[in-house]
């Protein structure tokens, strides 16, 4: 199968440079279809997500739940001994976050209240679904430090976080990362035959003109 052979080129540290970007963790299949319904409820963030809110409405986050791509990215080259399974604990991790505060935000009668809730059922709902297709001894493990450092900042008690901590981005820009990460991170259930690099900033600009700059 494909991840056998990627996972045996993991071996040598210049198969790993080589091989970042399309290195894939073994997504278990199962995991594609709650990952799919999830893509499917994500393709209306635009409505639900934006026209939905005034313009440029922000909510608080911690810095590190603005997870984009280019963290992804960053995190591959620079983290020794990172591996694809801690990449998609932190995504469930950060997004769970997300949902939460966004959810907290909106009054019942909302008119995204009920998208942003079933959006957290499906999303829970992979996550059952990851934890189980894993052998429970994978989520003991220690984390790298790194990695530990920022899953700690993740979950520290909001009135501890210093003001200047915090970031402030909208539901919309929000989303966008979440859709963008999940396809970079649990890529093989999105591939198709053309093989997209979802890892990549570029894929994601396609409809836009062209390349402005680099993502920061
Ligand atoms: C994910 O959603 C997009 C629409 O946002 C759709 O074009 C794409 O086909 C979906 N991918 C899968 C594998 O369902
Ligand atoms: C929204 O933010 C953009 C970019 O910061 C700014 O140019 C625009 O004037 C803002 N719009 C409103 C209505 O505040
Ligand atoms: C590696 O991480 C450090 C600190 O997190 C950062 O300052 C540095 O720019 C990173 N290097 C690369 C190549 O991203």
């Amino acid at each position: 199968m494909v991840h056998l052979s990627s996972a045996w080129l993991l071996g040598g540290p210049l198969g790993l440079l080589l091989l970042v970007p399309v290195l894939m963790a073994p997504t278990p299949s199962s995991l594609c279809t709650p990952l799919k319904t999830l893509n499917d409820s994500l393709s209306h963030r635009r409505r639900y997500m934006k026209h939905n809110f005034p313009i440029n409405y922000t909510v608080r986050v911690h810095s590190e739940e603005i997870f984009k791509l280019s963290n992804i990215r960053r995190m591959r080259v620079n983290r020794t001994g990172l591996d694809e399974l801690t990449l998609q604990r932190l995504w469930f991790q950060v997004n769970q976050g997300i949902l939460k505060k966004l959810i907290r935000v909106m009054p019942d009668r909302h008119p995204s209240r009920r998208y942003t809730a079933e959006l957290e059922t499906r999303f829970r709902d992979a996550e059952g679904v990851f934890v189980q297709s894993h052998p429970p001894e994978i989520f003991q493990q220690e984390l790298p430090d790194s990695v530990q450092d920022i899953w700690d900042r993740l979950t520290e008690e909001p009135d501890k976080v210093p003001e200047p901590s915090w970031r402030y981005a909208t539901p919309k820009s929000l989303m966008d990362n979440f859709c963008h990460t999940m396809h970079c991170l649990f890529s093989e259930c999105f591939a198709t035959e053309e093989q997209h690099d979802y890892c990549g900033a570029s894929h994601w600009r396609k409809g836009r003109k062209r390349k402005l700059k680099p993502e920061s």
